[in-house]
């Protein structure tokens, strides 16, 4: 169980039961006590309510609910007996998953490439590189080469060029930066598993979004950092809950909330600049550092050219507590292996000189196509990028109702993905089903820090719009092989898919 437990109060609790809905026959024909459990475990599965968050007491939920105390506590009793609820007499009672749940944290891993013909890859949320302009960047850079070639080649805070490049594209995006707040990493990961490195201890907290991205969640595990996820609030728009962040923040004073206000990947979702600024204030009085990651912050593929865009995060910071990572991975291409950090020149330097014992440096050729790119080809390969994200998204928000009506998605005004909930499917079933039936697909437990979000899976945007017809049809046919070998009962029969 987690070692910080947030408490849900009788009203918090009461409201997320208002937005749990269940299947509609079913709530019909169930007691009380069942709907209630049902609920509560809908809320456990989907991520809203965190793995190990302290439950009212019954008499207190029975008031706040007009209950009567014995239909509390038989749902929590019913909740008990299926694994969604640990109690210790005199303690209280914590959400939990039942054991045998699909474990989180398995990495994704991209389909070999033996296996390509075969199997389509929705695993993967990253683009093919832009052409022609990336081969033309890549002939320009080996022109440059020589330059670089009659020098030693280590550069552990990057090559000036590109160093200069991604600070002009902050000083472009509002945020006025030099040079020396760069340090370039090999790919957003090598930042983020730097920075985890230097600043994370083993055993100290850090807040994440619930769900989050699974690659940045299992780094963390790895580095030993205890998660504390934060759950979103989805109606109306996906955006993150205030309360819970202040709520995390003041009482598990976390080391670091690690976020991905724009274009959040999984959700899509980009987070207004009010918003921002709370979550910096209440890290602030917190002490708690904000690791802003920014890899998808230029693909808001569905907000107007003439919309401003938020601040970044950094932007609105006044007491350097926020770092930033970014990466050329999204909207130019992953395997250039380019990402950056955007911090306090003293703490570029302190990474820098720690990073010697990892990668060492970035590979100059890399640094000189991406330093290439980000000049002035930029605003073609953005729109470029940009309309093919869109032609996806909108050739999946056609096929997937008509074919999965029982699937839904909130509507992203960007990023990589969709993050659908699929009507009480397991994601992890359909994904273990999917590598036999030539799909892969990324379950969304991956997404949450505790094993949440079982009924959910995401869909990246990344594959060309003329691939989602065939794409929306192996998923509808494993969707109707899960649903004829038993519905996994969104709250209902804690049944295993016969798939
Ligand atoms: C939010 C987020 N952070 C980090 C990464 C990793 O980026 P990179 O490929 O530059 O390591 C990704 C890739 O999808 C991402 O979506």
């Amino acid at each position: 169980m987690a070692d910080w437990h947030t408490t849900v109060t009788p009203p918090a609790l009461a409201r997320l039961l208002a937005t749990a809905r269940l299947p509609e026959p079913a709530t019909a024909r169930r007691p009380a006590y069942r709907t209630l459990a049902g609920q509560i475990r809908l809320l456990v599965t989907e991520g809203r309510l965190p793995v190990g968050a302290r439950l009212p007491a019954e008499r207190e939920l029975a008031t706040a609910l007009e209950l009567s105390r014995t239909t509390v506590a038989t749902a929590y009793e019913t909740l008990r007996g299926d694994g969604y609820l640990l109690s210790r007499r005199g303690a209280g009672s914590w959400t939990a998953l039942p054991e045998g749940a699909p474990p989180p944290g398995d990495a994704l891993r991209p389909v070999p490439p033996d296996e390509q013909g075969r199997i389509l890859d929705l695993g993967v949320a990253a683009l093919p590189a832009p052409q022609p302009w990336t081969g033309q960047a890549a002939a320009r850079a080996v022109e440059l080469l020589p330059q670089y070639a009659a020098g030693h080649g280590h550069y552990p805070t990057g090559v000036p060029v590109l160093r200069e490049a991604v600070a002009r594209r902050y000083t472009e995006r509002g945020l006025p930066t030099a040079p020396d707040q760069i340090l370039i990493t090999t790919g957003a990961m090598g930042g983020l598993h730097l920075v985890q490195r230097v600043l994370v201890g083993r055993g100290d907290r850090v807040a994440v979004e619930a769900p989050s991205y699974a690659h940045t969640l299992q780094a963390l595990r790895i580095t030993g950092a205890r998660l504390v996820p934060v759950p979103y609030e989805y109606a109306p728009q996906p955006r993150w809950d205030l309360e819970e962040w202040q709520r995390v923040l003041r009482g598990a004073a976390p080391k670091m909330a690690y976020v991905i206000p724009d274009f959040h990947n999984p959700t899509g979702t980009l987070i207004d600049e009010e918003q921002r600024r709370e979550l910096l204030a209440a890290a602030r009085a917190a002490g708690s550092i904000v690791l802003a990651d920014e890899t998808t912050a230029e693909l808001g593929w569905g907000v107007p050219e003439s919309t401003p865009l938020p601040r970044p995060m950094a932007a609105l910071d006044r007491s350097a507590q926020v770092i930033t990572v970014g990466s050329a991975g999204k909207l130019l291409w992953g395997g250039l292996r380019i990402g950056w950090v955007r911090a306090a020149p003293a703490l570029v330097r302190r990474l820098a000189g720690e990073r010697v014992y990892g990668d060492s440096g970035t590979p100059v050729l890399d640094q000189l196509i991406a330093a290439e790119l980000l000049g002035e080809p930029l605003p073609d390969v953005r729109a470029h990028q940009l309309d093919r994200l869109r032609a996806t998204a909108h050739a999946f928000a056609a096929a997937l109702p008509e074919h999965l009506p029982d699937w839904s998605f909130p509507a992203p005004p960007g990023g990589l993905a969709l993050w659908v909930s699929t009507g009480g499917l397991s994601g992890a079933a359909l994904a273990r089903a999917g590598e036999h039936a030539g799909i892969r697909i990324a379950a969304g437990n991956r997404f949450g820090a505790d094993g949440a979000f079982e009924h959910h899976i995401r869909i990246p945007l990344t594959v060309p719009a003329p691939a989602v017809p065939a794409a929306v049809e192996r998923l509808a046919a494993l969707a109707a092989r899960a649903a004829t070998g038993g519905r996994l009962g969104a709250a209902d029969e804690a049944q295993p898919l016969a798939i």
